[in-house]
């Protein structure tokens, strides 16, 4: 089989600063890919583009740090101006960039809320908006949606987490419909528990404690992502059987929660 190559390719990867994203931007440029790397920490870029600089490599692309908060419409605009700008099209998007936060609903502040709300849904909406645009034009491209394990089994303290995971489930199977007769590719991804900052900022370090055996690397989770991309998957569930997930959700919810740590 032919080795899957990213060589002339624009990916934008969101949430590149740490964790997952970091992982996928990196292996996106070893593949030689034009990587535009979005977050908000511009310095955590622009080590992690001097550093895919200094890595050497037959056909190896490039990062391309963009300063961006997808909360924020006008810097998704901004993202989108400098992509425009190279000339180049946009191949591949990697809707990555998300918090959690453990907290019961009624405990949650108006700007966490917000704050979840609008980078994990809202920001994924504003990013796919500017990349259909695009890729119609094109009549080609490929949608990535990172979801969860929470997107499809809903945990207590996590609600609005999980509300918005399973609204990205949601966005990706419309959007997947309405662009099945043009050449434009969705696949939903849905990493188990990953040894990232995710837990820190979400306020959840105890229980990262507890899983910390069992957490996936987020460089073994970007390898499954990336032949998720080559293979043109429309799902895939990462380091869990599917059948056991389906398994899950028909057994009550009490059972299921207690069962995950022994499939993941
Ligand atoms: N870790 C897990 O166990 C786990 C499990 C299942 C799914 N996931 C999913 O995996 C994805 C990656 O998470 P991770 O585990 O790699 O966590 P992480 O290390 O905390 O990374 C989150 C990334 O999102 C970026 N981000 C947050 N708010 C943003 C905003 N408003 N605008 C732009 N970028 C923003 C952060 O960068 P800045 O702060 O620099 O903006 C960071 O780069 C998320 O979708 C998460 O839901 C994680």
């Amino acid at each position: 089989m032919e080795k899957f190559t990213l060589k002339d390719k624009t990916v934008l990867v969101t949430g590149a600063s740490s964790g997952l994203g970091e992982s996928l931007a990196k292996k996106s440029a070893i593949l030689g890919g034009r990587v535009f790397a979005a977050a908000r920490n511009l310095d955590e870029l622009k080590v992690l583009s001097d550093e895919s600089k200094k890595e050497s490599g037959d056909g190896k692309g490039i990062i391309i740090p963009v300063k961006t908060d997808i909360r924020n419409l006008k810097s998704v605009k901004n993202l989108f101006d400098e992509i425009d700008e190279g000339g180049n099209d946009i191949d591949i998007v990697i809707n990555n960039a998300a918090i959690g936060h453990n907290s019961k609903i009624q405990d949650i502040s108006d700007g966490e809320l917000r704050d979840i709300v609008n980078t994990n849904l809202i920001g994924s909406i504003s990013v796919t908006r500017e990349a259909i645009n695009r890729m119609l034009k094109q009549n080609n491209g490929h949608l990535v949606f990172v979801s969860s394990l929470a997107g499809k089994l809903a945990f207590p303290n996590l609600s609005i987490y999980s509300a918005t995971k399973f609204g990205i489930e949601g966005l990706a199977e419309s959007i997947r419909e309405e662009l099945s007769e043009t050449g434009i590719n969705v696949t939903t991804v849905r990493p188990g528990v990953m040894d990232t900052n995710f837990f820190a900022t979400a306020g959840m370090n105890e229980f990262a404690d507890t899983m910390k055996n069992k957490m996936q690397s987020p460089d073994d989770v970007a390898d499954e992502i990336i032949n998720a991309i080559a293979n043109k998957s429309h799902d895939v569930t990462i380091g869990s059987d599917k059948r056991f997930m389906l398994l899950l959700k028909l057994l009550p919810k009490s059972i299921a929660r207690k069962l995950l740590p022994y499939i993941t």
